[in-house]
């Protein structure tokens, strides 16, 4: 029960040696569930403990300092409550802040990116379109990936405005967001993209919405299941891979807002039916400010 303790006090090397101490899975919001479908999948013994910023979601529509602050900090909380390795499941975050994070936590980070790569391999018509969040989109980060793989592929770069707080509100079909998508959409379609990039980890929840779009016409990249093959070599590399392997467990869920939407699509879109636990996770940027009039 290393999760159960509050044990801020803990230092992060003695942290990791625990192997059956969880992984720590992290988004803004409800999108990394999508992450963690595909861990637990690859994974299954590992004890996982998901946090949802939802309370502050969407990063996307937030400035850089933010960012970092957010995602370090709930690093720091994961970490000081036992965590063992972390996925920052958030494409927006990992954009942002993941170089930051890294020389802050001493364990294995993993962070997620655009489907760039795998998608220019994949599209037959050299044309992708890539749905993220304004702020991937315009990250250092995500355009040095882009020329890298741009010089015979053209990507179509679109934000998906809206996207994310129609997920936060379990709304993965109601005719104003499938209005919404189409309106991103079409123009990849009419351009010939073959392709379609989901970079930001909401978005694969709204895979049956797109499909019902644009039929069989884009063949859609997803990263979940990299990102999972990553995180168990990661685990195999450090030894932290968990021993007790007969168990089945069922995810430690917490959230920063009341958690209720996160429920229903834990049970609605993973089939998990858990409690999800509230948490205040102070940082500087979101600190009341104290001794102004
Ligand atoms: N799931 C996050 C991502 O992958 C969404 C970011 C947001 O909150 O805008 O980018």
């Amino acid at each position: 029960m290393l999760f159960e303790v509050a044990s801020s006090s803990l230092p992060a090397e003695r942290a990791v040696s625990g192997t059956s101490a969880p992984v720590g899975i992290f988004d803004s919001g409800l999108g990394g569930l999508s992450v963690l479908r595909a861990v637990r999948a690859a994974l299954p013994h590992e004890p996982l403990a998901y946090v949802a910023d939802s309370l502050y979601a969407p990063y996307g529509e937030r400035d850089d300092d933010f960012i970092v602050d957010r995602t370090t900090a709930i690093g720091e909380w994961l970490v000081a409550r036992g965590a063992k390795a972390l996925v920052v499941a958030c494409n927006t975050a990992t954009a942002q802040s993941i170089a930051h994070v890294r020389e802050r936590l001493a364990i294995p980070l993993i962070g997620v990116e655009p489907g760039v790569k795998p998608a220019a391999l994949l599209s037959k018509t050299r044309v992708v379109g890539v749905l993220a969040t304004a702020v991937t989109l315009r990250s250092l980060r995500f355009q040095t990936l882009l020329d890298r793989y741009a010089s015979d592929c053209r990507f179509i770069c679109q934000p998906g405005h809206g996207l994310v707080q129609a997920v936060e509100r379990c709304d993965t079909s109601s005719p104003e967001l499938m209005a919404l998508l189409a309106g991103y959409l079409q123009p990849m379609l009419d351009a010939g993209a073959d392709t379609l990039v989901l970079g930001c980890t909401h978005y694969p929840f709204l895979d049956e919405a797109i499909r019902s779009i644009a039929g069989d016409r884009l063949q859609i990249v997803d990263t979940s299941v990299a990102i999972a093959r990553q995180l168990e070599r990661q685990l195999d590399t450090h030894g932290l891979r968990t021993v007790d392997t007969d168990a089945l467990l069922v995810p430690r869920f917490f959230s920063t807002a009341d958690g209720e939407s996160q429920r229903q699509l834990a049970a609605s879109l993973l089939g998990i039916d858990a409690r999800v636990g509230h948490v205040v996770i102070p940082s500087r940027r979101t600190r009341p400010l104290s001794g102004i009039a």
